[in-house]
């Protein structure tokens, strides 16, 4: 379970040239709420690789050097998918600050990743204020989330995914 967001908090951001105009602009919205921003890059809208700042700060989280981060591309997608392949993160690819309020009541999402190209700038902003605020709520949430981690043949499931 991750707590929710202190100020004073190093909070990691990155994202590909997709994203980095709006990382600039979320990462002056983090330092004025008083985080503590670690910007991972890009640096600029020259063409990149996004695989190159999804893995060290998803490396982060998944070590706990981070409590929490941000991901930025242009969908959202090829971010999320380099971070869901660290043990202990759940990234969760945000479009709405309802969703993002759920990210976190019911995933406990500790990697926030924004779609750059399909969300405005007040949207993103909203999002990631939400985000940073809302507490997981455990319960029946509790056990779902740490199933997460679990293999098919862990979780007791046949070969179809049918409860054995
Ligand atoms: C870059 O054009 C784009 O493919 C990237 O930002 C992202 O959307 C990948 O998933």
């Amino acid at each position: 379970m991750v707590d929710i967001a202190q100020p004073g908090e190093r909070i990691p951001i990155a994202s590909d040239h997709a994203g980095f105009e709006l990382k600039e602009r979320l990462r002056t919205v983090l330092a004025d709420l008083g985080y503590a921003v670690d910007d991972i890059g890009t640096h600029s809208t020259a063409s990149t690789d996004y695989p190159d700042y999804a893995h060290p700060l998803s490396q982060q989280v998944s070590d706990g050097a981070a409590a929490r981060g941000v991901l930025l591309c242009g969908t959202g997608l090829g971010m999320s998918y380099v971070a869901n392949r660290y043990p202990g993160v759940r990234a969760a690819v945000v479009w709405s600050p309802e969703i993002a309020a759920l990210a976190r009541k019911h995933n406990d999402a500790n990697v926030l990743v924004l779609p750059a190209r399909f969300v405005s700038d007040e949207d993103a902003i909203a999002i990631l204020r939400t985000w940073l605020d809302t507490p997981f709520e455990g319960g029946r949430h509790e056990a779902r989330v740490s199933k997460i981690e679990q293999t098919n043949e862990r979780n007791g499931a046949d070969a179809t995914g049918s409860p054995a």
